[in-house]
């Protein structure tokens, strides 16, 4: 494994002459195109870079975009490969263990979620305050690497409250700010009612399928971390219809031009801070 994230590593360093690089995110459902604000200094598919997987969902376009943000470089990885998909856990979270050991200091994660909580409606972007690991998988099983952090890594603060309060600011010119607690279920399939109430009674405000072991990994390896869900449908039961793919599609893409404008002026401050 620890070869595999060389590869990618020494590929991404060598695309970009070993510039220092600040911060990455990684774009989910509703976040597509987003590095077209940018002009981008370097671009290669995730197909092009040793070990990265391509994703294979709609909206995940797998590609990587370097780019120039208050003269900090930036990586934006449009798109992800998720768990549900049949990777081994491992692999999927190579894309940040590789930026972590490139000296990368900030992680923002994006993605799609259902809201459970009464103060969520289609639309809303949630500021993920913590999470709950449902799916009995860690991708910090197995040999740990302890030049990227220790055995048992501490979890009590995942997602950083300087971030936190980052956004809260940010998001005054854009939307009403909403915090909440997101449950990582490994789907495909969306959650049955009785699930969404088992969430909701361990304290869930939000579930969906990723972002999770992308946070484990970064924090184990000391990154700073924040991560917004753009809420796209109320989760099953709490939602009077069936779920489906098309509607978290089209929430997705009537909210893009919010998220996007929100998460600009976010990175802009981001790299500006620190
Ligand atoms: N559950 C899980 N993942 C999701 C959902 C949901 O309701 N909506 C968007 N991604």
């Amino acid at each position: 494994m620890i070869e595999k994230i060389n590869e990618a590593k020494d590929f991404i360093s060598k695309l970009i002459n070993n510039q220092k690089i600040e911060t990455m995110i990684i774009l989910g459902s509703g976040m597509g195109g987003f590095e077209e604000n940018y002009d981008p200094l370097y671009q290669v598919d995730y197909s092009d870079i040793p070990n990265f997987l391509a994703p294979s969902v709609e909206g995940h376009a797998g590609k990587l975009s370097i780019v120039s943000i208050n003269e900090k470089l930036t990586a934006i990885l449009s798109g992800r490969a998720h768990y549900y998909e049949g990777y081994p856990i491992q692999d999927l979270v190579i894309p940040v263990r590789a930026f972590s050991q490139l000296g990368v200091k900030n992680l923002i994660l994006t993605n799609a979620a259902g809201g459970i909580s009464e103060n969520y409606v289609p639309g809303d972007i949630i500021s993920i305050t913590d999470h709950i690991n449902l799916t009995g998988n860690n991708p910090l099983m197995g040999k740990n690497f302890d030049t990227f952090g220790p055995r048992f890594p501490d979890m009590s603060e995942v997602y950083d409250k300087n971030f936190i309060n980052l956004a809260k600011k940010v998001s005054k010119n854009h939307f009403d700010f909403k915090t909440g607690i997101y449950a990582w279920f490994t789907g495909p399939s969306y959650e049955t009612p009785a699930e969404v109430q088992f969430a909701k009674r361990i304290g869930a405000d939000l579930v969906g399928m990723s972002t999770v072991p992308e946070a484990i990994v970064a924090k184990h390896a000391g990154m700073s971390i924040c991560a917004f869900s753009l809420v796209t449908n109320l989760a099953a039961g709490i939602s009077k219809n069936p779920l489906n793919h098309e509607e978290v599609v089209e929430i997705a893409d009537q909210s893009k031009k919010k998220l996007q404008g929100f998460m600009k002026e976010f990175l802009t401050e981001l790299n500006s801070d620190n």
